[in-house]
Formats: C-alpha cells, sequence, structure tokens
C-alpha cells in the first residue's frame, strides 16, 4: 500500500465533493426550520462522524453546541462485532437540552441503536438524529433517524470521515475502496 497514491486505491468516487457539500447545505437548511428559536446540543459519534458534524455545524444558524462520545464496534475489521461499550462519555449533561446526535454512516444500526438509549436515559428535552450515510439493506434493528444525507448500497466506502484501518477519513469525497486493500 505504501507510495500508492490515492486515486490507485479508490475504485469508484460514489459521491463527490460537490455533491457532499450541497447535501449538507440541504440539510442544515432543514434542521434551521426545524429548531428556529430553539438552541442545538450536537453529540457527535468520533470519530468517523467528526468531519459531517464540523461541515455541518458551520452551516447551522441557530445556536449550537457540541459534544463528543466514543463507543467500540469494528476496531479495525470490516464487519459491526454487536460489541459496544463507552470509551469516551460526554463532557456536559444533556438533561433538558435539545439533542442532534450526529453520525457518519449507520449500517447494522446496533452502534446508533445503543447510543440513542443512552441520550434517553439522560432526559433530553428532545432528541434526533442526523447520519450522513445510510447503509440501509445491512440494517438489523429499527432505529429513528429523522435527517438523512445519502442511502448508499452495500459497498466498503472511504472518506469525509470514514477509515479504513484508520487511513482515507481526509478524502474529500466519498470513495469505494478496492478489494486488494482490504482483502
Ligand atoms: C462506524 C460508524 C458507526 C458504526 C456503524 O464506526 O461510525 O459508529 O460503525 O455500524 P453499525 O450500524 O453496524 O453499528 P467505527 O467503529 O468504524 O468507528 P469510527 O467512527 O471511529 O471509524
Amino acid at each position: 500500500m505504501e507510495g500508492k497514491t490515492i486515486n490507485n486505491q479508490i475504485k469508484k468516487v460514489l459521491i463527490s465533493e460537490e455533491q457532499i457539500q450541497n447535501r449538507v447545505s440541504e440539510l442544515a437548511k432543514e434542521i434551521n426550520r426545524d429548531y428556529s428559536g430553539k438552541k442545538i446540543h450536537l453529540v457527535s459519534i468520533l470519530k468517523g462522524a467528526t468531519i459531517f458534524a464540523s461541515d455541518l455545524m458551520r452551516k447551522l444558524e441557530v445556536p449550537v453546541t457540541i459534544d463528543f462520545i466514543s463507543v467500540s464496534s469494528y476496531g479495525n475489521s470490516t464487519e459491526s462485532s454487536g460489541v459496544v461499550r463507552i470509551i469516551k462519555d460526554l463532557d456536559h449533561p444533556i438533561e433538558g437540552r435539545e439533542i442532534l446526535l450526529v453520525e457518519d454512516i449507520v449500517d447494522t444500526g446496533l452502534t446508533l441503536k445503543y447510543i440513542q438509549g443512552i441520550l434517553l436515559a439522560h432526559k433530553p428535552k428532545s432528541l434526533k438524529t442526523c447520519v450522513f450515510l445510510d447503509k440501509y439493506e445491512r440494517r438489523q434493528v429499527d432505529l429513528k433517524i429523522d435527517y438523512t444525507g445519502f442511502i448508499i448500497p452495500n459497498e466498503f466506502v472511504v472518506g469525509y470521515g470514514l477509515d479504513f484501518a484508520e487511513r482515507y477519513r481526509n478524502l474529500t469525497f466519498l470513495g469505494i475502496l478496492k478489494e486488494d486493500e482490504y482483502t
């Protein structure tokens, strides 16, 4: 892998930088409208969602604060283990606040289901969920998702926060990785 250019490792651009930025603007517009007159406390799930959350929050026009939570789910593997545990908890209480949970991708749904449960147990005033990507055909549990960037096919995608073995998060587009990079 060493020495190859990024383009040599990407089979296809699934969603371009321009498409991503346009969609993030549309989502922000919707959120600005829905939260008009309110304050939003974003909860971003580390690490994948940080890129999406930082683009999204800069397009929000209502007062906004942010906190981060980290759980384990995949490690370096491409399959969900179903094991979810908190690695980093929230820094600030969420009771009575309007919470917008921001995630990069929902796959089986196990991670998001777990985190939504934790947050609801802390009695926020409201809880909505915004995901950049939804790999809908892989879903194993029922979930309430309020804002979705893109529904995508069951391909191994990287970029815009999503990694393979911690790499590629910095790509500005969403790409499909060549199979020989991870098989
Ligand atoms: C990814 C993603 C979600 C989860 C989705 O996280 O960010 O949290 O997997 O999968 P699921 O719906 O099957 O539970 P990952 O563990 O890869 O961590 P990362 O965000 O730090 O890359």
